[in-house]
């Protein structure tokens, strides 16, 4: 008996290896046993009454259509934790990059093209001043893997950090250092953060969970950033609260046409977990789960 998985783009070639020829097949038949996929929109998808599972290369699950796929019997899997350090390591240079105008003055140099640059460097040097992120205040909304890297990386290059999550598991809670401080009043992050980290899942309940109210308790200088999900926050409200000066910036890894432009907001494209390290974990881990399952009937992710 053979196993044919329907396998759609960025997938490492690393995971694809673990499948053994002998037992599976990839993209052979319309009736795939199993899907593995990145970030291909599932919710349109027909899936046909061979499939069993989806296994899923990052996080989030809010591009597969999980209710549907529990009444038709379908498995569905991810792979937490496999990214977070990719994530984490973004959110931070981003922190630093938002403190000190880093690119900006690496493109001024750029454009000298007079000879005597040192002292032409001397003199501009004063417009490029920034901030350290030293006895800032962060705030961590949401403590699950990437949550909790992010707030005990901040919190050891100096910044006060506070983290905010109503579910968070006992064993996360242990994984942060015992200086970052758990609030249970968003309220409370909100309005003394200078940097707010989103770190939630998409679900109902959080869809938008930044929005007009919540803006205008945070202070001037806050910047937000969100590496987590576009629509966890209400992009107009941003644009408003910007132009109303109650927030200094956006940063944001989810592109929207709305925001693209705007001095204050920093927009990439999705990059969170585009590195090469976090590309293979996930594949291993996404393919030696569905494996698993397919083989053995065990729904623990391996
Ligand atoms: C995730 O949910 O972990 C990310 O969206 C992964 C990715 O960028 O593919």
């Amino acid at each position: 008996m053979t196993f044919d998985i329907k396998v759609f783009n960025n997938i490492s070639e690393e995971g694809l290896k673990q499948f053994d020829d002998s037992l599976y097949t990839i993209n052979q038949t319309q009736n795939p046993d199993a899907l593995l996929l990145r970030s291909k929109k599932l919710h349109d998808m027909t899936f046909s009454e061979h499939t069993i599972a989806i296994s899923r290369a990052g996080a989030g699950t809010n591009n597969i259509p999980v209710d549907r796929c529990t009444k038709d019997g379908i498995v569905v899997f991810n792979t937490p934790g496999a990214n977070a350090n990719a994530v984490k390591e973004l959110v931070l240079a981003n922190l630093l990059l938002s403190a000190r105008p880093i690119l900006k003055s690496a493109q001024w140099v750029q454009t000298i093209t007079d000879d005597n640059v040192e002292e032409i460097v001397e003199a501009e040097k004063k417009s490029f001043v920034g901030t350290e992120l030293e006895g800032k205040k962060l705030g961590v909304i949401g403590l699950g893997a990437i949550g909790a890297m992010v707030a005990n990386d901040a919190y050891r290059l100096g910044m006060e950090v506070m983290g905010y999550d109503p579910y968070v598991s006992v064993d996360t809670a242990w994984n942060i250092s015992r200086r970052v401080k758990r609030v249970t009043d968003l309220d409370e992050l909100l309005s003394t953060s200078d940097y707010i980290s989103l770190h939630v899942p998409l679900m109902e309940k959080t869809h938008h969970l930044i929005s007009t109210e919540e803006l205008k308790k945070m202070a001037p200088e806050a910047v937000l950033l969100n590496f987590s999900r576009g629509e966890l926050v209400d992009n107009n409200a941003v644009l408003q609260a910007l132009a109303d000066e109650e927030i200094a910036g956006y940063i944001t890894d989810f592109a929207e046409k709305s925001l693209l432009g705007h001095e204050k907001i920093t927009v990439l494209p999705h990059l969170g977990a585009s590195t090469e390290e976090a590309e293979i974990n996930c594949a291993r881990m996404s393919v030696r789960t569905l494996k698993n399952y397919l083989e053995t009937g065990n729904i623990k992710r391996s």
